[in-house]
């Protein structure tokens, strides 16, 4: 991984998975000045097709620019509904078929505009589509930008379970353009705070600080600021990810919270809280637990979770407790278990985390009910 600054309004970050390895670009890229974005995609696209894979909020705000950076080539765009109930095998199907119809061979490229439900979808396309063809991704959330583009998990959700449907792909870039996050609803780009969060605690404690400093900027959406977020969580996040690839170990430990914010969101209802909101409150709890079980400083937790809150994310599930059991019984059937272990990524300090399989029930249902213990 090497960071280089080309301008100061933009910086790239290079993801090394060997032949796989691929540029993240971030910054101010010009997505709305075709002449200037075109710079960024021409050198990417080998052949003269392309697909545009974008969904119907995304499209009206963005999808005319990047048509226009397309130049000659032979361009066709699916637009998706919006929605993560449209990440499925019928869409994935649907855009196979389009694409097939409309003549795509195995030198197209595919390019993914829109949030992480777009990108997961698109890439999965790609893997899979004539045994796999290339593709872009040009993030348009502020999760997607540090989180879901990064990393090449790709998949479509099943009935019985989110993303069980999938593999692992890796584009030939990202575009990450930080302007696209000024139209992003405040409940969206908070939530995508929430992983940039959790980068601090897993890997860096000197961007945690960072972000504590930052608050303001962050929250008015400062495109400094942004430049900023995006380049260090991706480098967290590709670091991670060139260890281990494909999870067979350190890869997990970006799941931090994920294991209380995956039963949170089950129980409650999918849609009732966005994934972000449900993580929040999930590291806070994984804090808890990190406190009464490994020595966590009290402290180091409740800057966490002040930190949380002042990004306006919320830390408890306020009205909405949950059953002790039920989450126990949620986070049992969560896929994160290994052989019949529950398994939590814990923290020993900020910017260093561990998986660990030996945290007592009791232990668990104390963070859960704090009132019983
Ligand atoms: N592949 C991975 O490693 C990985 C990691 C984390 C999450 N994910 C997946 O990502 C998905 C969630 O992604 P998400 O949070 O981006 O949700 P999303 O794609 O549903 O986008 C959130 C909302 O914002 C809208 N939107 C997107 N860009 C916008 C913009 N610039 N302005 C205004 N509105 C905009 C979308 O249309 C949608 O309504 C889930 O399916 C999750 O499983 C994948
Ligand atoms: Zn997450």
């Amino acid at each position: 991984m090497n960071r280089s600054a080309d301008e100061t309004n933009r910086q790239s970050l290079q993801v090394d998975l060997g032949e796989r390895s691929y540029t993240i670009h971030i910054g101010a890229l010009g997505i709305r000045e075709p002449a200037e974005f075109a710079k960024l995609l021409d050198p990417l696209i080998a052949g003269q097709q392309v697909a545009v894979i974008t969904n119907e909020t995304v499209a009206p705000l963005y999808l005319d620019a990047v048509l226009g950076a397309l130049g000659q080539r032979q361009v066709d765009v699916y637009q998706l509904p919006d929605g993560e109930s449209h990440k499925n095998l019928a869409s994935f199907e649907a855009v196979t078929t389009f694409l097939l119809e409309a003549r795509h061979n195995r030198t197209t490229c595919l390019i993914a505009l829109g949030g992480g439900v777009v990108g997961d979808l698109c890439g999965f396309v790609a893997a899979t589509f004539q045994r796999g063809v290339d593709f872009i991704q040009i993030p348009t959330t502020l999760l997607a930008q540090v989180d879901s583009s990064v990393g090449g998990k790709t998949a479509v959700n099943h009935p019985a379970g989110k993303n069980m449907i999938g593999a692992f792909y890796q584009p030939k870039a990202v575009l990450a353009d930080t302007t696209v996050l000024a139209t992003l609803p405040p409940r969206e780009y908070a939530a995508g705070l929430a992983e940039v969060v959790k980068y601090g605690v897993i890997d860096d404690v000197e961007f945690f600080r960072w972000l504590e400093a930052n608050v303001a900027a962050l929250r008015s959406r400062s495109s400094d600021a942004l430049q900023q977020v995006i380049l260090r969580s991706c480098a967290s996040k590709a670091k991670v990810v060139s260890e281990d690839e494909r999870e067979s170990g350190r890869r997990a430990i970006l799941n931090f919270g994920h294991t209380f914010g995956h039963a949170i969101e089950k129980l409650a209802g999918y849609g009732q809280w966005l994934h972000g909101e449900a993580v929040a409150i999930g590291m806070v709890m994984a804090a808890d637990l990190s406190v009464r079980h490994c020595g966590f400083a009290q402290v180091d937790a409740l800057r966490l979770r002040h930190l949380l809150e002042a990004l306006g994310l919320p830390v408890t599930l306020g009205d909405q407790e949950l059953e002790t059991q039920a989450m126990i019984e949620a986070m049992g059937l969560d896929k994160k278990v290994s052989d019949g272990q529950l398994r939590f990524v814990l923290a020993r300090q900020l910017g260093e985390v561990y998986v660990c399989d030996d945290v007592s029930v009791q232990t668990l249902k104390a963070v859960l009910d704090p009132s019983q213990s």
